[in-house]
């Protein structure tokens, strides 16, 4: 593990512009259950229907009032429990570290937790959204929320009039178009890609990473299992999130004392 953790240093002390995309198993040891894999909640309760976002147009009061009354999936129960406290593990603020000291030029999460800015990184893309934040379905107006969490349905949006709901990306919605261009923008520029705690299963998120490929940047992947990526990544570290952020932090700090 160090002799990798080593050629990860190199790498990132000789690139120009790296990027580090993560994914649910980046916030597993803050307590936030994977969705697939052998831990996933998806493994243990079964893949829900992949379709929320129509739901939700249909009758988005229904919607809220399902989730006020708890009438939801047992993993959306699971999910938000575990939302509910989860606090950045060390790997989050070895990674805010990487970032504060240029090492690493963005984060790109499908993460809705919002760990990284909690752990004080600042360039951080949230391609699926953050759930403590309202997006109005029209203009894309974004409200964030604090420790409020609403249970009825929001106004509607004081700028257009448009429907508001949470930020979090729902399956079928689209991504909107500032993040999504955003996200494009950092994969265009990147050279190098560290792949942390992701199925790369879902797209267009997951579709980033064979573009990136496509454009000759390099992929490390960091997981504790193989996943399609692996097919394309430079190469594989098999590590839970934390000690890996924690090692190369480690690694690229120990003679100084930034
Ligand atoms: N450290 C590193 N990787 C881990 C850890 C850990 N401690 N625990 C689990 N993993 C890995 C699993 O092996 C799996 O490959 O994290 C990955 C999690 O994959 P998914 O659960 O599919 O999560 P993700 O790739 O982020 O899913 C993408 O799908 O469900 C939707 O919108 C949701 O954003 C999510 C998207």
């Amino acid at each position: 593990m160090k002799k990798k953790i080593n050629q990860v240093a190199k790498l990132l002390f000789e690139s120009n512009y790296a990027v580090v995309m993560t994914g649910a198993g980046m916030s597993v040891e803050s307590g936030i259950p994977p969705f697939r894999g052998t831990t996933g909640i998806w493994t243990k309760y079964g893949q829900p229907k992949m379709d929320s976002f129509s739901d939700f147009k249909k009758n988005p009061t229904k919607w809220w009032d399902d989730r006020r009354n708890l009438t939801i999936d047992k993993h959306i129960m699971e999910l938000r429990e575990s939302l509910k406290n989860a606090k950045p593990h060390l790997g989050h603020y070895s990674l805010c570290k990487l970032e504060k000291n240029k090492y690493i030029k963005s984060i790109i999460t499908q993460n809705i937790d919002g760990l990284d800015l909690m752990a004080g990184s600042k360039n951080v893309i949230e391609i699926h959204g953050n759930r403590k934040r309202l997006r109005c379905l029209s203009c894309n107006k974004r409200i964030n929320l604090g420790e409020y969490l609403p249970v009825y349905a929001p106004e509607p949006c004081e700028i257009c009039g448009g429907t508001v709901k949470f930020d979090t990306v729902l399956f079928g919605e689209p991504i909107p178009k500032d993040i999504m261009e955003k996200s494009r923008q950092e994969i265009d520029k990147s050279d190098l890609i560290i792949a942390v705690g992701t199925s790369a299963t879902v797209r267009p998120a997951s579709g980033l990473f064979w573009i990136a490929k496509s454009q000759g940047t390099q992929i490390i992947e960091v997981n504790i299992e193989k996943t399609k990526l692996t097919t394309i990544s430079d190469f594989f570290i098999s590590s839970k999130a934390k000690s890996f952020f924690v090692d190369l932090e480690n690694e690229l700090f120990a003679n100084s004392n930034h």
